[in-house]
């Protein structure tokens, strides 16, 4: 029986693990088999990746590069654009970009490139689990059917199975080897494979009935995210025109121990996973004539966010009598959150557009981001990329208004309060007790 094969291969740490795409997802998730005495070959179309790993060097701030060498140099692993080696491995995990086209509908287009690549070397033995996040029905509607063209059978020659990935960057206490791992298989027997698989590299795996539980689970959780964030964004805004301080009300309704989670308001939700795993879930529900509706206002909220921080700084700009136009503005950070170098659907990048829209003169600092560039834009010419500024005295100084966008840790904010004539704060930064004895204007989100 092809599950029995497999999980034997696993249990003695014969089994050679495949996995496709070595960003966020994939190299944390490499490193870890390897880690765990496997053989691990990543595949990536990038070769800049491919030679960084062969030279035993981590590109993602989560993995540390000693890591990627010790494993390089026993053998256990191995990046490579040759995709034949696909070949050689029992089971194969696909971990490329599941984003979004300009109509925000999903582009599975990586998925069904990297399920090509597999389909030309598949063969009898081998376990499939995608782990990009995905709308429910893309296993075993599209992956299944392009395995079975080779003329390779489910459960008698290969075995198929979804697992979402959960890893969350930067985050102290959790990484792969501790966040428990939910598997659903297309069949039993591809459930139990991808289970006894994950169960050697994470403490606890949850299996679940079907592919389709395992994808919908995955987006309940991230638009659990989406949805509540949107909830707190909105009260920020209500609270703003109420004059009442937001976070103070959110840190009271806190203390209550049962019945409420605190979820934070900030200048709009960013990364590869929160603003677009939702719009996976709301179009496969309108392709069954289902309207999510909460889905729609929570993307609403969010993407106003960042118009709603121009706002306080052209609120703030007008208290002390000056125009947006021609106003000097330093953003505190440009990656999507705390402490990461990311800046994917970052909302600094659409805060700066605006801004410079308005004629602002803007310049950021960023410790983990050198560089941005912008790909859309309103302002006409005004996409030009920009470096990040040493955050100098004169550099505080010289800025009509400071925001502060995301809430680095190194930075040293009551510096910039001392310099700074007036400061927006999005994700309450200021916090400390010597907020109050500051000379600068501070308005909050
Ligand atoms: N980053 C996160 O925090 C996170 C968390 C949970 C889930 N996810 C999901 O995991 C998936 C991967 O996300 P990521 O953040 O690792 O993306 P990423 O962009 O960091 O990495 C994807 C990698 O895949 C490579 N790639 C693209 N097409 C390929 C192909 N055909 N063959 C081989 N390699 C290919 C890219 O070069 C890139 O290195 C996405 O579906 C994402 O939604 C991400």
């Amino acid at each position: 029986m092809i599950k029995t094969e497999i999980i034997s291969l696993i249990e003695n740490k014969r089994a050679r693990v495949g996995v496709i795409g070595l960003g966020y997802v994939g190299l944390p998730l490499a490193t870890e088999f390897a880690g765990r005495g496997f053989k691990a070959t990543g595949f990536e179309v990038d070769e800049n990746k491919v030679a960084e790993i062969n030279a035993g060097r981590s590109y993602i701030g989560d993995v540390a590069s000693e890591l990627i060498k010790q494993s390089a140099d026993g053998g256990r692993l191995a990046a490579t654009t040759d995709f034949t080696q696909l070949r050689d491995c029992d089971a194969i995990i696909i971990c490329v970009p599941t984003p979004l086209r300009k109509t925000k509908e999903p582009d599975v287009s990586y998925i069904l490139a990297a399920a090509e690549d597999i389909k030309k070397n598949l063969r009898r033995g081998q376990l499939i689990i995608l782990e990009s996040t995905t709308y429910p029905g893309t296993t075993d509607e599209v992956l299944l059917p392009m395995l079975e063209e080779t003329g390779l059978k489910l459960d008698e020659d290969f075995l198929l199975a979804f697992s979402p990935e959960r890893v969350d960057p930067d985050n102290p206490k959790f990484k792969t080897h501790n966040i428990p791992k939910v598997v659903g298989g297309v069949t039993n027997d591809s459930t139990a494979a991808a289970a006894a698989l994950y169960s050697e590299i994470v403490k606890e795996v949850h299996s679940v009935s079907s592919a389709r539980v395992a994808e919908a689970a995955k987006l309940l959780e991230n638009t659990f995210r989406a949805v509540n964030i949107g909830m707190a964004n909105e009260m920020a805004r209500l609270c703003y025109a109420l004059n009442i301080d937001t976070w103070e009300v959110i840190r009271a309704a806190a203390t209550k121990p049962f019945g409420f989670m605190p979820f934070y308001p900030g200048p709009g939700i960013g990364g590869h996973c929160i603003p677009l795993d939702p719009h996976y879930l709301s179009w496969k529900a309108r392709q069954h004539g289902f309207d999510s509706r909460f889905i729609g206002l929570a993307e609403e909220v969010n993407s106003r966010m960042p118009e709603h921080v121009v706002q306080l700084v052209s609120d703030g700009l007008n208290q002390d009598r000056k125009a947006m136009n021609g106003a000097r503005v330093l953003l505190l950070g440009v990656a999507y959150k705390k402490d990461i170098d990311d800046v994917r659907e970052s909302p600094a990048l659409s805060v700066i557009d605006r801004l410079r829209s308005k004629g602002c003169d803007v310049r950021y600092h960023d410790p983990h981001v050198p560089q941005v560039s912008f790909d859309d834009t309103h302002s006409p010419g005004g996409g030009d990329p920009l470096s990040s500024v040493e955050l100098s005295d004169e550099e505080i100084k010289a800025a009509d208004c400071v925001v502060i966008v995301t809430n680095h840790s190194n930075i040293d904010y009551p510096r910039v309060l001392t310099l700074a004539p007036l400061v927006v704060d999005t994700r309450n930064a200021l916090n400390g007790d010597w907020r109050k004895e500051s000379a600068a204007r501070i308005i909050r989100l």
